[in-house]
């Protein structure tokens, strides 16, 4: 049964008065989310409280904050559960079917809450919504759901919450594509030290099993100077590590009015001052330049760690992928990186049982892996994406080959990246501290150079410093170690 639409008359008045020019209006909108929250806080004695919840990438980390921004300006504080939340929202991922299922799961708890607090506004937005299919399912299934938006519209959040809490039915606006980059709305960041920057959106690479492309749309840079004056601004706010974000940094600038390459931005950045830590990612092998080896060889503000998603080990496996790059040019490159900067760390994403997996190209995988040894990989099953060229090979692989392969890369995996860290034992290495360790009581955690972390014995004053810490012991993917005096 359909409920029948009722929109709250202020809701006119608002977007009557509306300003046209986009940071003003989003600005106008928070205002009013603000005056709302205020009403409603009065009304029940309390402040509001909003969850934010993130899956996926680093992307929809940095999206998060924004959301966040947005909220704790209206009034919202930030709740520790959703139990205690007048605001949910789920920031979701959609390159694996796991990632869609765990958002569906709590879906229902959700619903579940909504009942017993019916004030409470729930909202879904990020990869997932971009899906078709989702969204047929959420307006069918899950009709409590509030508001939904996508990865394009994401800068209007303000305005579509203002919309759906004036009126009863789901609000869902996606939108396909986008050629705006909308700066200057508001942040707040997970970490005072650290924090991510977009420089880039959007992926024009069509891998053939990923959906990235097609939920976050064409490339798109964002012009240098914003990029340098955001991480001006960050730096004179405290922070000290940055991480600049894209599907593939290395094609970085090429659709810009003065095309810049991704080194030409690096080493613009390396010279801000008060900027210690550089990281980047994700670099796609069949872009990276030697004009970057250069950069990164020469800066010691660069993090000599890089991300070098490899896929598969198997040539035949990577032109299927699409993927541009043969295992042989993959492996020079390696070389020619390490030839460069010999005490680089190496880390790649590794699919198993991709369509048309043989033994034989799961064993050039192995293969691979065991001449670059790498300091840590992230190995992912393949999972079928609706309205990628690979869900319609006809080829799948059995999913108990999958998961035997599976199991036996991850062996060779963790055997090398604890010999590769065992190596580093005894060694003294700067790391910056980046919590308190809420497992081992007394402790703090820091993250080294190579993004591996150390966890010794110290209180929350140091969260952020730089500390020399000398690592002790290897417990496989992190240290324990102790600060030098
Ligand atoms: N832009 C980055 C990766 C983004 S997605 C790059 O090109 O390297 C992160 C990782 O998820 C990918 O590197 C890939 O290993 C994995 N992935 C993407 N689609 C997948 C799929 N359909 N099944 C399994 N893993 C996938
Ligand atoms: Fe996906 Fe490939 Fe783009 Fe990475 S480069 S986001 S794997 S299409
Ligand atoms: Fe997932 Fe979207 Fe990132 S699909 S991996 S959250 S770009």
């Amino acid at each position: 049964m359909s409920k029948k639409l009722v929109i709250n008359p202020k809701l006119y008045d608002i977007l009557d008065n509306a300003p046209e020019e986009e940071v003003s209006r989003q600005e106008y909108f928070i205002e009013k989310l603000r005056e709302e929250v205020e009403e409603r806080e009065k009304r029940l004695g309390r402040k509001l409280k909003c969850m934010v919840n993130t899956f996926g990438c680093q992307m929809n980390a940095r999206d998060s904050e924004k959301i966040l921004g947005v909220l704790e300006k209206a009034g919202y504080e930030e709740a520790e559960d959703e139990k205690h939340a007048d605001f949910v929202i789920y920031n979701t991922c959609t390159v694996r079917e796991n990632a869609n299922n765990k958002v569906y799961g709590r879906l229902g708890y959700l619903g579940s809450l909504k009942r017993k607090n019916p004030d409470m506004i729930i909202a879904l937005c990020g990869c997932m919504m971009q899906e078709e299919h989702v969204r047929e399912k959420i307006k069918e299934t899950y009709r409590f759901v509030d508001l939904v938006f996508g990865t394009h519209n994401i800068f209007k959040f303000a305005e579509l919450v203002v919309n759906a809490v004036y009126t009863n039915k789901q609000v869902m606006e996606v939108w396909d594509s986008t050629d705006k980059i909308v700066e200057e709305l508001p942040i707040v960041r997970k970490y005072s030290f650290k924090s991510g920057i977009n420089i880039m959106f959007g992926c024009n690479n069509f891998c053939s099993y990923c959906i990235v492309p097609y939920v976050r749309g064409r490339e798109r840079s964002r012009k240098p100077e914003d990029i340098i004056n955001e991480i001006k601004t960050l730096v004179e706010d405290g922070v000290t590590e940055i991480m600049l974000l894209g599907q593939n940094v290395n094609s970085y600038g090429k659709e810009l009015e003065t095309p810049m390459t991704f080194a030409e931005l690096l080493s613009k950045i390396t010279e801000i001052d008060g900027l210690k830590r550089i990281r980047f990612m994700t670099s796609h092998p069949k872009d990276l330049s030697d004009e970057l080896i250069e950069v990164m060889a020469s800066s010691d503000k660069i993090c000599k760690h890089l991300h070098l998603p490899v896929q598969s080990g198997s040539t035949e496996i990577l032109r299927v992928m699409n993927r541009k790059y043969t295992k042989e040019q993959y492996l020079a490159l390696v070389d020619k990186i390490r030839a460069r900067i010999p005490d680089i760390s190496l880390t790649t994403d590794i699919i198993v049982g991709f369509p048309g997996e043989t033994e034989e190209d799961f064993e050039e995988t192995i293969d691979l892996v065991k001449k670059v040894r790498y300091d840590s990989i992230f190995t992912f099953i393949y999972s079928k994406r609706t309205g990628t060229p690979a869900a319609k090979m006809e080829n799948q692989v059995p999913e108990d080959v999958v998961s035997a392969r599976f199991d036996r890369l991850l062996d060779v995996v963790q055997k090398i990246s604890n010999e590769n860290m065992e190596k580093l034992t005894g060694f003294t290495v700067e790391v910056l501290v980046e919590d308190v360790n809420s497992q081992l009581e007394g402790y703090v955690t820091g993250r080294l150079e190579n993004n591996a972390i150390v966890h010794f014995k110290g209180d929350k004053s140091l969260i952020g410093k730089y500390i020399n810490v000398t690592l002790d012991e290897c417990k496989g993917f992190y240290f324990i170690g102790t600060a030098k005096a």
